[in-house]
């Protein structure tokens, strides 16, 4: 079968390869794949700075981003051959540690979990694949490809559960406002899952492609350009979505009291002057929380999927800006301008 392999750690040493079908050690359930998801970590890894094969192999299969049609399935796995499934990305760590123990390995404590297509197992880049049970999310045939926004909405619904059960920790938290900075895929999915909960939602965004402002109005968010420091109002929550430090400096002191902003962007390495003092006296006085959020449990996969169920279907399709089909895989990961969600189509 045709998969997406490359060497970790080597530049673009990617290439579409023949390998053999996957192995029964990866699950029962047998997978067609219908579409692939490309984000920045698989930018990444093809340009060598992240990534890691499976123990005794060079090559890794890419990909974390699924959407398959379940081929076989075994009795009693609650899915049947034509089901739509999405593969959870992360595998607990073998110990197991505390959180991964109690299937949180979003929360892992010890880094020796696995993930698909990222660190130390192959991916769901290819033809077929299979998949565990308890690993995979049965997709709504009626979202079609939508389906395989899942695993983005899923690092997002794990935001939104943590921003929540923070805001828990007072008995009269009624917050109202969210910023989202950054618009990308997780940026706009955050916004929709803001607006889902009846708040008002507001996105900060720079550099925009065309078809965002239309995106924004048609969800009801309002759009601000320029920096933090410039808004007029004080946001309850902030989903930082651009991992950009200029941006995440920036939100220091920028929230209403009690606020929270939860980190979700990666951006690069970048140094720059920072006032820590400043800092210290902003999060104490207010009350304020700055946290990080990564992956997402099967509860958030679940919660991901409610939330992509319940969405305009028409807004959410313009969110794939380009299908691509896998013969021409390599387009799929170079960036354009107007690019909001890439799609490798595995029925093309
Ligand atoms: C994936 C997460 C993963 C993270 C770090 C993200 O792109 O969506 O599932 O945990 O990368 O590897």
């Amino acid at each position: 079968m045709r998969a997406i392999t490359l060497l970790p750690g080597v530049p673009n040493s990617a290439r579409l390869d023949e390998i053999p079908d996957p192995p029964i050690t990866d699950g029962p359930i047998l997978i067609r794949t219908l579409a692939l998801g490309v984000c920045g970590t698989d930018r990444e890894i093809v340009s060598g700075i992240y990534g890691e094969a499976p123990p005794g192999a060079d090559r890794l299969v890419l990909g974390h981003e699924s959407l398959g049609e379940v081929i076989e399935a075994p009795a009693g796995s609650g899915l049947a051959p034509g089901d739509h499934v999405v593969g959870i990305v992360r595998r607990p760590d073998p110990v197991p540690c505390p959180a991964c123990a109690v299937g949180e390995w979003d929360m892992c404590r010890n880094g020796r979990y696995t993930e698909r297509g990222i660190k130390g197992r192959n991916g769901y880049g290819a033809e077929r694949f299979r998949l565990e049970p308890d690993f995979a999310v049965k997709a709504d045939t009626a979202l079609g490809p939508l389906a395989v926004l899942t695993e983005p909405a899923s690092i997002v619904a794990k935001a939104w559960d943590q921003v929540e059960r923070i805001g828990k920790r007072s008995q009269s938290w009624q917050p109202r406002r969210l910023l989202v900075t950054g618009s990308g895929p997780i940026g706009l999915l955050a916004a929709m899952m803001g607006k889902q909960r009846g708040w008002e939602v507001h996105i900060l965004d720079r550099g925009l492609g065309s078809s965002k402002p239309a995106l924004f109005r048609d969800l009801g968010a309002r759009h601000h350009t320029g920096s933090i420091a410039n808004l007029k109002f004080d946001p309850d929550v902030v989903m930082e979505c651009t991992g950009a430090p200029e941006v995440v400096a920036g939100l220091v002191g920028r929230t209403a009291p009690g606020g929270i902003a939860c980190l979700v962007g990666l951006g690069g390495d970048h140094a720059m002057q920072f006032d820590i003092g400043r800092f210290n006296r902003s999060l104490v006085l207010d009350n304020d929380v700055i946290f990080g959020s990564v992956n997402a449990n099967h509860a958030h996969y679940r919660m991901a999927a409610d939330a992509l169920a319940r969405a305009d279907k028409d807004w959410l399709a313009r969110l794939i800006s380009r299908h691509v089909p896998l013969s021409r895989w390599q387009e799929a990961l170079q960036r354009r301008s107007d690019d909001i969600k890439v799609v490798i189509d595995f029925t093309a």
